[in-house]
C-alpha cells in the first residue's frame, strides 16, 4: 500500500533521513522505532508532503506521490495524526471533527455523511461525546489525543500515520487509545504506520517494525523476531519496562 524508496531529507546541511526504504502492506500495522531525533517525524512529514525529499520516492497504492501537495495526499487517502496532538484549542470538539471532514479538497459530502462519520468517531471514543460542545483546550491530554485521531479519521483515510501517540500519556489512558486503534485495524481494516520511541508499544502494537537510528533504517522484521533480538533488548527494551 505504501512504499518509501531510498528517501533522503535534509534541513540545510543536516541530513535527517538517508536512504530510507520501507513498505506497509494493506491491513498491516507497522511501526518505526527510534530515539528522540532519529528522524521519525521527518519521515511522516515526507510521506504527507510536508517535507520535500532530496532523493527517493514515495508510492501510495502504486502511484507516486513524492512531490504532491499535502492536501492532495490527504484527499488520496493518507491521514496524519501529528506529534503533540495539535488540536485547535479554541474550537469545540465538534468543530475540530468537522474540520477533519472538510480538509479533503474537493469534498462534496452531504451533511448527513459528516454526521454519520462523527457519530462513528464518538462511538469509538465515547468520552468525547459528552464534550462535543467543549473547547478542545479544556480536554485532558488523552482526550486531545482521541480528538486528534478522530479528526484524522473524519477524512476517511485508508492509511493512518501516527506520530508518537504515547507521548505524555498515562499507561491506562494510552491503553484505551490503543484499544480503539486496534478495533479500527481489526474491524475496519485500517492500515497504520506509527512512529514511536516507546519500544514496548512499537513492538507490541505492530506486527512489523523498522528501527531508525540517526536517519537510517538499521534493522527491520516481524516484531516477534525483533523482540527476541539481543541488540533490541539491550538498547530499546532492557532499560525500562
Ligand atoms: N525544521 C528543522 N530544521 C532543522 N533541523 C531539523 C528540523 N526538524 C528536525 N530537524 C533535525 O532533524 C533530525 C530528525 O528530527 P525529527 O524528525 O524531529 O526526529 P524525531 O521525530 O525522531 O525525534 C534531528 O537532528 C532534528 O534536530
Ligand atoms: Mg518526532
Amino acid at each position: 500500500m505504501l512504499e518509501c524508496d531510498a528517501l533522503e531529507v535534509a534541513y540545510g546541511r543536516v541530513i535527517a533521513l538517508r536512504d530510507v526504504s520501507l513498505r506497509v502492506q494493506q491491513g498491516q500495522v507497522v511501526s518505526i522505532l527510534g530515539a528522540n531525533g532519529a528522524g521519525k517525524t521527518t519521515l511522516l512529514r515526507a510521506i504527507t508532503g510536508l517535507e520535500r525529499p532530496r532523493r527517493g520516492r514515495v508510492l501510495f497504492e502504486h502511484r507516486e506521490i513524492t512531490h504532491w501537495e499535502p492536501a492532495d495526499i490527504v484527499h488520496r487517502g493518507i491521514s496524519h495524526v501529528p506529534s503533540g496532538r495539535q488540536v485547535f484549542g479554541n474550537m469545540t470538539v465538534m468543530e475540530n471533527l468537522r474540520l477533519g471532514a472538510y480538509i479533503r479538497t474537493g469534498d462534496r459530502r452531504l451533511a448527513g455523511d459528516v454526521a454519520r462519520d462523527m457519530d462513528a468517531v464518538l462511538e469509538l471514543f465515547p468520552v468525547l461525546r459528552a464534550r462535543v460542545r467543549q473547547a478542545a483546550r479544556t480536554l485532558s491530554g488523552g482526550e486531545q489525543q482521541m480528538l486528534a485521531i478522530g479528526r484524522s479519521l473524519m477524512a476517511r483515510p485508508r492509511l493512518l500515520l501516527l506520530d508518537e501517540p504515547s507521548l505524555g500519556l498515562a499507561p491506562q489512558v494510552l491503553e484505551g487509545i490503543l484499544g480503539a486503534l486496534q478495533r479500527l485495524n481489526r474491524e475496519h481494516g485500517l492500515t497504520m504506520l506509527l512512529v514511536e520511541q516507546n519500544a514496548h508499544l512499537a513492538l507490541d502494537f505492530a506486527t512489523y517494525a523498522y528501527v531508525l537510528e540517526t536517519g537510517r533504517i538499521v534493522q527491520s522484521g516481524p516484531t516477534s523476531q525483533l523482540k527476541a533480538s539481543d541488540v533490541i533488548v539491550q538498547i530499546y527494551l532492557g532499560l525500562k519496562h
